[in-house]
């Protein structure tokens, strides 16, 4: 790593090969594997306690794992501190220092490189201009808003030109509009730099948002690696299918499978959808829905019909959200506001259903919290 050159950085792959994390009798992270690609926006989603920091904190070098290995770009990490790896963190309680110019803050790293001190402050200049604060240098911390602070703090982080780039929940502490502008312009920076982005959140629409691929954590083990697509459509969990967006849960044993179709006896009688994981007829299962793949049984006959009682219409802007009860069970249904039922009256009764194909079958296992 040289301390002189340009913005645009190199990206390096991180690999975890059978990483663990035992705090004293706890097992904080289970024997994991992670490929994170060189240049590639990475994040790690899941509850609070579920890891996160931890698996940032091993390859950050702030703690070392009690087994398994860290990989940057292809290197063993092993017996290197966070000062000799090619990594930079931004805490997920960030601090700038108060006293400080803005300026000083981004060169902060530097002057321990023997950078000059004219060149410190061009590429602070640099940097600031990079996370859209050109020209604000001079300011103290305290004349940002919170917005303008964490942008400092990923120039700060950026400045030492990391090839790894380590980012807990660095948007938690905004405000929901700044947060969303903020997403925007990382996801920029990242593409700007091409730096490896290795991004904690708890908040899975900042994780669908941004992220070219996605760690699903729960309890100390990844549930799922993949796109925002593939998580979204293709859980691999009930956990996951619950965590990530809404969904619909019917259970029930699995009375019938082959490659395309599970079929489950619900207490709505039958229920067909696509399978997933590793089912066997006779096991506990659990088919879930997305609220937005729901229907109204109007002259079409969905693969299901269930007689449901709308018992709440909440208008969202741009859709509707109908809270159906059905046997007891809570239903969510989605429709573009304007659609046709889209204006059902609260305590009418209705058929509701969907289609196979929009359901996923999988083996019957813990769903999210709330
Ligand atoms: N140094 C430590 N000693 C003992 N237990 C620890 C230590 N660090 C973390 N833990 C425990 O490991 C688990 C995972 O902690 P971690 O900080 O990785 O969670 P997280 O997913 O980052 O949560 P959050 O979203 O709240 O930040 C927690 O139960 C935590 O109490
Ligand atoms: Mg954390």
């Amino acid at each position: 790593m040289s301390a002189s050159g340009g913005t645009a950085a190199r990206g390096r792959p991180v690999e975890l090969v059978d990483v663990e994390m035992q705090f004293g009798d706890f097992l904080a992270v289970e024997r994991t594997s992670l490929d994170i690609r060189a240049g590639e926006f990475f994040s790690i989603l899941g509850p609070s306690g579920c890891g996160k920091t931890t698996i940032l904190r091993m390859i950050s070098g702030f703690i070392e794992p009690t087994a398994g290995r860290v990989l940057i770009g292809g290197e063993d990490m092993a017996g290197r501190g966070p000062n000799a790896r090619p990594t930079a963190l931004i805490f997920q309680n960030l601090a700038l220092f108060p006293l400080m110019s803005v300026a000083e803050n981004v060169a902060f790293g530097l002057e321990a490189r023997g950078m000059s001190k004219a060149r410190r402050r061009d590429r602070a200049e640099e940097l600031l201009a990079l996370v859209g604060l050109a020209g604000q240098g001079g300011k103290k911390p305290s004349e940002m808003s919170g917005g303008q602070r964490q942008r400092v703090a990923i120039a700060r982080a950026l400045a030492v030109e990391p090839a790894v780039l380590l980012l807990d929940e660095p948007l938690s502490a905004l405000d929901l509009k700044l947060r969303q502008h903020m997403r925007a312009e990382l996801k920029q920076i990242q593409r700007q730099t091409g730096v490896t982005f290795v991004f904690i959140t708890h908040d899975q629409g900042e994780a669908l948002m941004m992220s070219d691929r996605i760690a699903v954590m729960r309890r100390g083990r990844v549930e799922q690696i993949g796109t925002a697509d593939e998580i979204y459509a293709r859980p691999a969990t009930p956990f996951v299918a619950t965590f990530v967006g809404e969904n619909n849960v019917f259970r029930g044993k699995v009375t019938g499978l082959d490659a395309d179709t599970a079929e489950i006896a619900s207490p709505f009688g039958p229920l067909r959808g696509r399978p997933g994981g590793r089912l066997a007829v006779g096991d506990e299962a659990m088919l879930f829905v997305r609220p937005e793949r729901m229907r109204f049984a109007n002259g079409t006959i969905p693969d299901a019909a269930l007689p449901a009682e709308l018992l709440r219409r909440d208008l969202e802007g741009s859709f509707v959200t109908l809270m159906f009860a059905a046997g007891g069970e809570p239903i969510r249904v989605q429709l573009a506001n304007g659609e046709a039922d889209s204006a059902a009256e609260p305590g009418s009764r209705h058929t509701i259903g969907f289609a196979a194909a929009d359901a996923r079958v999988l083996p019957a296992g813990g769903l999210a919290e709330g």
